[in-house]
């Protein structure tokens, strides 16, 4: 099956009530573990590679590797996005290299660090839409910034992430500020900010309704019925793996996720879309670092990537029954990126997301036509 664009999957999951885990990758074993999981649940699901992912597997070979994918895999539909691109110019590279979905966070500026103005938000994101729906490809975009609502700090552990103090107003997205944001922007799924940051320091205890906002996305949902929201740095951090990785010699301090539960409770509230990088981070290293305690005669990579792969694979199961979308891969609409392109020309999914006319573009309302030329 052809890679599919994000739009058409995540409409499926509103129609029938489901999430999905959008599943970050670096290399192949990832991808396989997806893929098995995906197989063995009968899921659609999202595979997405960061600006350091690309960088890490190089362009070419990711692109490759999720074509091989798709075509090993022909049951399942795959949506391949670029997660949290940071410039317009990131995110029309991965739609030149074959990604069907790219997020452009211009919740942060540029260098991924500074919080940026709203307007700028705005314009950037409107610069992608016109561009990526053009080509028929979904856009994802972030509005307030992912951190904490114990400590009030930005969320950089993975790189990518605010630095310093933010205000409680940039650490909640502010549900009549959405509405505006979705009609200007077109996008077809919006992130947004409740208290949950990347990797694997989010809460020092089992986060309650006062520093894990799924209320706010209640808020949200209640204005923007329609709209697919999506929760970043939703891992779990589940307490065994932690424990794994410590008893065989690693150092993870005592440390909680999201739960589970309350991500049921956000996909019940209009979340699509859910992030998940980091339980698998850990499944991964445990898994290695018990190989390399109990076989330290052990040298053949595949000795230690089996298992790790096996325990990737585990994970991505788990939330893929738990998400909902476990057994869906067959009913999901297969549509090609020239009919999305078309039908978002014809205003299928509302004007605000028909790209603007090349002129319009110029005049300030983002640069379509421009922004092709990079
Ligand atoms: O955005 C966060 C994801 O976990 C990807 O992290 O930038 O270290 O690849 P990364
Ligand atoms: P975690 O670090 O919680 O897995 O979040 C991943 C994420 O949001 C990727 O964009
Ligand atoms: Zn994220």
């Amino acid at each position: 099956m052809p890679l599919i664009p994000m739009r058409p999957l995540l409409d499926h999951a509103a129609q029938h009530g489901y999430g999905v885990c959008a599943l970050n990758v670096n290399d192949m074993e990832q991808i396989q573990a997806i893929m098995e999981a995906a197989r063995a649940t009968r899921s659609p699901v999202i595979i997405q590679a960061s600006r350091g992912a690309r960088k890490f597997t190089n362009d070419l070979f990711l692109q490759h590797l999720m074509l091989a994918a798709a075509e090993l895999y022909p049951e399942i539909p795959v949506v391949m996005h670029q997660d949290h691109g940071n410039a317009a110019d990131t995110c029309i590279g991965a739609i030149r290299m074959g990604f069907t979905s790219v997020m452009m966070d211009g919740s942060l500026e540029e260098d991924g660090k500074t919080p940026a103005s709203y307007e700028y938000n705005v314009a950037v994101t409107r610069e992608v839409v016109n561009v990526a729906h053009r080509f028929g490809v979904s856009v994802e975009g972030e509005l307030g910034c992912l951190g904490s609502l114990e400590t009030g700090q930005g969320d950089k552990e993975d790189g990518h992430g605010a630095e310093g103090k933010l205000s409680m107003s940039q650490l909640l997205t502010d549900p009549s500020q959405a509405v505006d944001f979705v009609n200007r922007t077109g996008i077809d799924a919006l992130a947004v900010a409740i208290g949950t940051s990347h990797g694997a320091y989010k809460f020092t205890k089992k986060p309650t309704g006062d520093v894990l906002a799924i209320s706010r996305i209640e808020e949200i949902h209640k204005k923007l019925p329609s709209c697919h929201l999506v929760m970043h740095g939703s891992s779990s951090v589940p307490q065994d793996l932690v424990a794994t990785i410590n008893k065989y010699g690693g150092k993870i301090r005592e440390t909680y996720g999201v739960p589970v539960e309350e991500i049921q409770r956000g996909i019940k509230a209009g979340v699509r879309k859910i992030n998940v990088d980091t339980d698998n981070r850990l499944a991964i290293t445990g898994a290695i670092r018990k190989v390399f305690v109990e076989k330290p005669e052990e040298f053949d990579p595949r000795g230690y990537l089996t298992p790790a792969r096996a325990a990737m694979q585990q994970v991505c199961e788990a939330r893929m029954k738990e998400f909902g979308q476990a057994g869906h891969a067959s009913e999901v609409p297969i549509v090609s990126l020239a009919q999305m392109a078309q039908a978002y020309a014809a205003g299928k999914f509302g004007e605000a997301a028909k790209a603007d006319a090349p002129s319009a573009a110029h005049k300030g309302k983002g640069g379509g036509a421009s922004a092709m030329h990079h």
